[in-house]
């Protein structure tokens, strides 16, 4: 699996200020809303351009076009804090939703919501700010995967070595962008040093 680490100045900033626990709901957001943007900006930087002719005021000149059909899907709810990057980047994206949770009785996860748009052949960027156990970010890819994507890049915030080592195992074959490699999980499966809860800090429910 490939794996790319940020190592843009802004990244370390706004990771940081994400890392604070002083930091308020309203900053919070802020700082996942510009870090999604450095993430989106490094995981395109390999989409594909069509060659196309325009005119300037002054001349007719040679130009490029995005080809690349993209889609973003977000694991919800925490990966709703990583919208506004690729909505705002990225022409044309479309956009879906997936929401995952633990079957009480199996400790499976399973789907609770699926809402996605046409994904064949297209290269889809899934956005789950946390990689703790690599449990739902697996199930999201493996549902991505029903749907024929041509690549699939996993965004992601913060990413655990035990989250990394499960994910390259079932899925060697995505791209995983992310802010920090953390130390480890902790007992309770929280990434430390982490951030806390993403969804808690984004939508102030703690
Ligand atoms: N999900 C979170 O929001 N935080 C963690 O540390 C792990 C999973």
């Amino acid at each position: 699996m490939e794996i790319i680490e940020l190592s843009h100045p802004l990244s370390k900033h706004y990771l940081t200020v994400l890392r604070d626990k002083k930091t308020t709901f309203e900053t919070f957001r802020l700082a996942a809303s510009k870090l999604s943007y450095l993430l989106i900006i490094e995981a395109t930087k390999q989409l594909h351009l069509d060659d196309v002719k325009i005119e300037t005021p002054l001349i007719e000149t040679n130009g490029k076009e995005l080809a690349s059909n993209t889609v973003a899907v977000s694991v919800l709810r925490a990966g709703l804090g990583l919208i506004d990057g690729p909505k705002d980047l990225i022409p044309n994206m479309t956009f879906g939703y997936i929401g995952v949770q633990r079957n009480e009785e199996t400790a499976e996860p399973e789907n609770y919501y699926e809402n996605l748009p046409e994904i064949n052949d297209k290269d889809v960027f899934i956005l789950e700010p946390m990689l703790a156990t690599g449990g739902s970010l697996s199930f999201a890819i493996d549902t991505v995967k029903k749907y024929s994507p041509r690549k699939i890049y996993a965004l992601t915030v913060i990413s655990s070595p035990e989250g990394i080592k499960f994910i390259s195992s079932k899925h060697p074959d995505i791209t995983l962008l992310t802010a920090s490699v953390d130390e480890k999980l902790n007992e309770n499966y929280y990434i430390v040093p982490g951030l806390g809860d993403m969804g808690d800090r984004l939508f102030g429910t703690v």
